[in-house]
């Protein structure tokens, strides 16, 4: 397992991470190919010599954020000489050149092999782009340098790009088709995690569903890589996260319920309630199908969380396609959602065959309204919980108070609880006495 060096001797590189979970894997999967190429990190951006933006693009205003940090990195070239800027994943591939006049570097997310040698040759005037996407990588080898705080919990990519052509989605174009990792060495990276203290691993892809690896050895489903990951041990936690309802299959909902320490949530992004939307979309389900998928799961794990995304205001969508994500929410009760509001990719086919034509204001009251039903539903999951026992992992202090504890539940909803003095990564069993929308408050009963 690989940990960030400190070295004053070598140049420094800084990097900031946007965007979703496999982003922040891959800045880990960066550092170590830098840190091999000699650099070191640091988290002190004035003493950079390197800064680096690991970017999204999935929605406008992710963009503009980092066009405001571009400006900033600036200031740091202005005060240090020969410093330099570079944008890598997502939003480097999206605009590909036309970041070259802003920055130094650009790289896209199938390009960090290429990172020493692009920065080697980066000199005032001759910026240096790698964009190519690759049907073959998946950096299976590359140990990530973690650079979580606690040491507990990690995540580990299984696959890279996405399959799926949403219409409203970006992801297809900037991270390429869909290519599952060699299993082999996922369990390799899941058991040093293990050797190494943490107790927590969470399997990424944009839909780990449709993970198979074929080899003449055999071929591995995303349900037989669960399976491999959660025997490891029993004390070691596994998640995952994107599931896509067209995709989950039986076979990962019980294998799910076969073993303790896969943890009993899964992440079902929804998008909208209504099927017509769901269809312009190119979603590959409808509502029946996705209510369907849910009994499903709650026939088999009872209990299991349920969190989604749900976009509003999406070409076209009427008061009643609003509505049925409004019904669907209440039918489903999630305990928690990320929500947005529609924002057109150039690019994608909704972008080309549709009009972006629900007003601003029109999508903004449409979101806020799904965000308030949202805090009332996750407020009602949350009491469901009363009275239950959870095994807890603890994250560390919590925040409010420092004599209190936070950790997950295997549902993932966040539990607070007396401590006594146990540290991140122990186990404690709790009962929740009371709720609010956002945790689960506790006492012990260990
Ligand atoms: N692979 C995952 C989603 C990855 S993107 C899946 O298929 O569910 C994360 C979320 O961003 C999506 O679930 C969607 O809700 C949201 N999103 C994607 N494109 C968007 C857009 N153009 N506008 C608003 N939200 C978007
Ligand atoms: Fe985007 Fe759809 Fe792929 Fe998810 S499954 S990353 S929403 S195209
Ligand atoms: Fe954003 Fe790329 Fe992830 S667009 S959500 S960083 S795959």
């Amino acid at each position: 397992m690989i940990r960030p060096i400190v070295d004053p001797s070598r140049p420094k590189v800084y990097i900031e991470t946007y965007g979703c979970q496999m982003n922040v894997n891959d800045s880990e999967v960066i550092l170590s190919i830098l840190q091999d190429a000699g650099y070191a990190l640091t988290e002190n951006i004035e003493e950079a010599d390197v800064i680096l933006a690991n970017t999204c693009s999935i929605r406008d205003n992710a963009e503009q954020r980092i066009w405001g940090r571009i400006d900033q990195f600036k200031i740091q070239k202005k005060k240090r000489e020969g410093v330099v800027i570079g944008i890598v994943g997502c939003m480097a591939e999206r605009l590909k050149d036309k970041l070259l006049t802003a920055v130094d570097l650009v790289a896209g997310p199938d390009s960090y092999r290429s990172l020493p040698s692009l920065l080697e040759a980066v000199a005032p005037g001759t910026p240096q782009i790698n964009v190519l996407l690759s049907h073959e990588e998946t950096y299976a080898e590359i140990s990530p340098v973690r650079l979580d705080k606690n040491g507990v919990s990690a995540f580990i990519s299984i696959m890279r790009g996405c399959n799926n052509v949403c219409s409203y989605c970006v992801v297809p174009y900037t991270r390429g088709a869909e290519r599952s990792r060699d299993p082999e060495t996922i369990l390799r990276e899941a058991q040093e995690l293990f050797e190494n203290g943490y107790k927590e691993i969470t399997l990424l892809g944009q839909n780990v569903d449709s993970y198979r690896w074929e080899s003449p050895k055999g071929n591995v489903s995303f349900a037989q890589l669960l399976e491999a990951v959660a025997k490891i041990s029993p004390e070691l936690r596994v998640r995952f996260s994107t599931s896509h309802p067209k995709d989950i299959s039986d076979e990962v909902i019980y294998t799910m319920a076969m073993y303790e320490n896969i943890c009993k949530h899964i992440h079902l992004p929804v998008q909208s309630g209504s099927s017509i939307m769901l269809e312009k979309m190119r979603r590959k389900y409808n509502r029946e199908w996705y209510l369907e998928r849910v009994k499903k799961i709650r026939s088999v794990i009872p209990d299991c969380g349920l969190t989604t995304d749900v976009i509003a205001g999406f070409c076209g969508e009427t008061e009643q396609d609003h509505k049925d994500t409004l019904t669907l929410m209440e039918e489903v009760v999630f305990d928690s959602a990320f929500m947005f509001a529609y924002s057109e990719r150039p690019g994608t086919l909704a972008s080309r065959k549709y009009p972006d034509d629900i007003p601003y204001e029109t999508k903004t009251a449409r979101l806020n309204e799904i965000i308030a039903l949202q805090g009332r539903m996750s407020l009602k999951s949350n009491e469901k919980e009363i009275g239950k026992v959870q095994k807890v992992l603890v994250e560390g202090p919590s925040k409010k108070n420092p004599d209190e504890l936070c950790g997950r539940a295997s549902s993932n909803k966040m539990c607070v609880f007396p401590s006594r003095g146990e540290k991140a990564g122990d186990y404690c069993y709790v009962q929740v006495e009371s709720v609010t929308s956002a945790t689960l408050i506790c006492k012990r009963i260990d």
